[in-house]
């Protein structure tokens, strides 16, 4: 099964090299695996937290989305988008505050931090704190729980953020009796070495110690390497590599044979200024073709804005079918779908008495792959998987289709057969069609019988809670 992958960006600043090392290409390289299902995205509305800045978060995002797409994001691979093109997530946002606590809000260290400025500079604890600040966590859970994802690369700062997600994701699960979304975990890049800036602290623009990643261009990376700081040993002295920056900034572009080499030649007496130049030199042969890329991006917003619009549709496919079933869910439920589901469902009269639920069955076909089918209340095959070499494989499916709910199903035709799909691949096909009104009756059949699985699976686990609490 793939794991899905997902993080965002605030939008309020122009990339530097030590986001490019901590964040960015180590996002590119995970979108490439195939076991990933890798949503980025631009965090235009977390940026309005930060910034009320027009011009610059408008500046951030075209360089944001630029930079990605040069460093060799692939958006036919990967989701890509920018959060304020999703109107799922600010919806989704809402349901969450319903049911965030206020006291979790109050824990935040984000908001706590600056109250406790406030208290200490004597004014009040409030004083120039925004809802928006305050409400951070629950749009960033907004944003992770709209699309499922699995596992979300942060930094440090960011854990509790992921934690307070978890917690609002029960929250929602419990009070609504469903598992509607599933438990993100935080994914830390131990391997990933923060790189060190100018004067050898972390580098981040609040220290005004960066070497721009593209800005600039080659001369302004040029300029900012010869600033970086260096002990007072002249050439010809053994240089000491241990903590020195521009040795750790080196060894984040290359090879380790390239690193061993470098490292023997300040060892054996390079002076600084020439170890400045082989460091911009190994840089800049990694930077120049993505610079050109970026450039030519830049130069073409129009192009870009196509591509990130393309990522808007994927992620909405995504987010879409979830918002449907979370409004039913809350009560925000339209006459007009009911009516239909009774239209076309005439065995299933709404008022009929609890009927048997459909069934799953699973079974080895003859060449030992693993499949299942699903039945419904009456008996007549709704559904049949895809083989499956590896039996957990076909189990992950079984599971997630027993809580999937009809709504949150994507059914498309697959030749004249309706398919079900699951994170754009076919992975199970149901009954065949003649017209599009027989298509639409073996839709509302699928979609009926996957809501009456999910509502006996609901079933099931209360049963299995409360005989659990009274034994
Ligand atoms: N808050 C994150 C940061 O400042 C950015 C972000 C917004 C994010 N939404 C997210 C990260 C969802 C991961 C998942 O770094």
């Amino acid at each position: 099964m793939h794991t899905r992958v997902l993080t965002g960006i605030t939008t309020t600043g122009t990339p530097h090299l030590g986001n490019f090392v901590g964040a960015i290409r180590p996002a590119v390289l995970a979108s490439k695996d195939p076991n990933v299902d890798a949503f980025y995205f631009m965090a235009d509305y977390h940026a309005l937290i930060k910034s009320d800045d027009a011009d610059r978060v408008e500046a951030s995002r075209m360089k944001i989305a630029a930079t990605f797409l040069a460093a060799g994001l692939d958006p036919n691979v990967a989701t890509f988008y920018r959060q304020s093109d999703i109107p799922e997530v600010p919806e989704l946002m809402w349901l969450l505050t319903c049911v965030t606590g206020k006291g979790l809000l109050n824990r935040a260290h984000a908001y706590k931090a600056a109250v406790d400025r406030n208290v200490d500079g004597q004014e009040d604890p409030d004083a120039g704190i925004t809802a928006g600040l305050y409400m951070y966590p629950v749009l960033m859970a907004a944003d992770i729980l709209a699309f499922n994802a699995n596992k979300v690369p942060v930094g440090r700062d960011q854990i509790q953020h992921i934690e307070m997600a978890r917690d609002i994701a029960q929250r929602f699960n419990h009070t609504y009796g469903r598992e509607f979304f599933v438990m993100p975990e935080a994914h830390i890049e131990e391997q990933v070495a923060t790189l060190p800036g100018l004067d050898g602290r972390k580098m981040s623009k609040s220290y005004d110690n960066t070497i721009p990643l593209f800005e600039g261009g080659a001369k302004g990376m040029r300029e900012a390497i010869m600033k970086i700081v260096t002990d007072s040993r002249a050439p010809g002295e053994p240089k000491d590599t241990a903590d020195a920056a521009l040795f750790t900034i080196f060894k984040a572009f290359a090879s380790p044979t390239e690193t061993v080499a470098f490292e023997q030649s300040l060892q054996g007496g390079m002076g600084w200024g020439e170890a400045k130049v082989a460091l911009f030199d190994r840089i800049e042969a990694d930077v120049a073709p993505m610079r050109e890329r970026y450039e030519a991006l830049m130069a073409r917003p129009d192009d870009m804005e196509d591509v990130l619009l393309a990522g808007a549709a994927k992620a909405r496919a995504v987010a879409g079918p979830l918002l449907e079933t979370l409004r039913e869910a809350v009560g925000l439920r339209s006459p007009r779908y009911r009516r239909q589901e009774n239209v076309t469902s005439p065995a299933a009269p709404a008022a009929a008495p609890k009927a048997r639920p459909p069934r799953i069955a699973s079974f080895r076909d003859d060449d030992g792959s693993f499949r299942f089918r699903l039945f419904d209340a009456d008996g007549a095959e709704l559904l049949l998987s895809k083989a499956f070499a590896d039996p957990k494989a076909a189990g992950a499916l079984r599971q997630s289709l027993a809580t999937l709910g009809g709504a949150a199903a994507s059914l498309t035709a697959v030749g004249d057969q309706l398919g079900l799909q699951v994170d754009s691949a076919t992975v199970a096909t149901g009954p065949s069609f003649t017209d599009e009104a027989s298509r639409a009756e073996a839709e509302a059949r699928v979609r009926a019988a996957l809501d009456a699985l999910a509502a006996a699976t609901a079933d099931e686990a209360a049963a299995k809670a409360a005989a659990k609490k009274a034994s």
